[in-house]
């Protein structure tokens, strides 16, 4: 007998998502405690990494959708922090800081410009970045970007509950670079990001969570997409790759090193457009 057990068959189901380019991606300024405007960075490589994603994604069955960079917006390849979209509408994001403050425009005409229903955020909320949507709820980050204030109008206009969860360590800024939806009902987070209270919330609420270790966190390991069945996460975070696997799940691993340096990983740079009815 081999020393895996897999404890459970994975069913992937098909996504779609929106992505934004990295034609102008840089670091120019220092919003994360990633990000080192001194530090060079590849842009041919960025949008190769960025392209490898894509083409990984579409190899898989899921259909994506993007959006057209903006000059002088950096950052707006993180895609996830454009809106929250859950069933038709779309809460498009204010950005915490003024650097990103102008992408809220672009989204909004994209979203409005193919039917959406459409709300612009009136607190700072920098969407699926910190709004996670799992087992019926939205998981929300606050503490760094996303205001707690916000948590209301995202409940209110979404429709579904809002556990509001306090960020504490500044390396994890958003919710999604401390904690990942596997599937429907499974996560998967560092408890050392989050303040006592929200450890407790969260084991109460996902008492059978996979918890992870700091080395796998800090290298964005937990920045991943899962369909449900293919994981696809950053390639250093290698012992959380093991781990997957012997969840069952089939992880694929990405070299996403220029993105990394602005602060963000393969789940950054996709906003989840739809997914499969709870
Ligand atoms: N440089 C970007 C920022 O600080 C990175 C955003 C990463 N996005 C994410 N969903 N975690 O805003």
């Amino acid at each position: 007998m081999g020393s895996t057990t897999i404890s459970a068959v994975r069913t992937a189901s098909r996504r779609r998502f929106l992505m934004c380019r990295p034609t102008y991606f840089a670091v120019e300024y220092a919003i994360n405690p990633w990000m080192d405007p001194t530090r060079p960075v590849d842009p041919m490589l960025a949008i190769e990494q960025w392209e490898a994603l894509r083409g990984v994604l579409l190899g898989l069955g899921h259909v994506v959708n993007l959006i057209d960079p903006v000059p002088v917006l950096p950052d707006m390849v993180f895609a996830a922090n454009g809106a929250t979209v859950l069933d038709g509408r779309a809460l498009v994001s204010a950005f915490r800081h003024p650097q990103r403050a102008p992408e809220s425009g672009a989204y909004e005409k994209w979203f409005r410009d193919r039917g959406y229903e459409v709300r612009c955020a009136e607190r700072w909320n920098e969407g699926e970045g910190d709004h996670l949507a799992v087992a019926g709820v939205v998981l929300a980050g606050h503490g760094f970007r996303t205001a707690a204030s916000s948590h209301a109008e995202t409940a209110d206009y979404l429709g579904r509950p809002v556990i509001g969860l306090t960020l504490v360590d500044p390396r994890f800024y958003h919710l999604d670079t401390a904690l990942a939806v596997l599937d429907d009902e499974q996560i998967m987070y560092w408890p050392g990001a989050f303040s006592p209270a929200s450890r407790r919330r969260l084991h109460s609420l996902f008492p059978h969570a996979l918890r992870v270790e700091e080395h796998d966190a800090v290298q964005f390991g937990l920045n991943l997409i899962s369909d449900g069945h293919h994981v696809l996460l950053p390639a250093p975070a290698r012992s959380l790759a093991a781990r997957l696997a012997t969840e069952g799940y089939q992880p694929l691993a990405l070299d996403v090193s220029e993105l990394a340096k602005a602060g963000g990983g393969p789940k950054c740079c996709v906003l989840q457009l739809d997914r499969p009815p709870a």
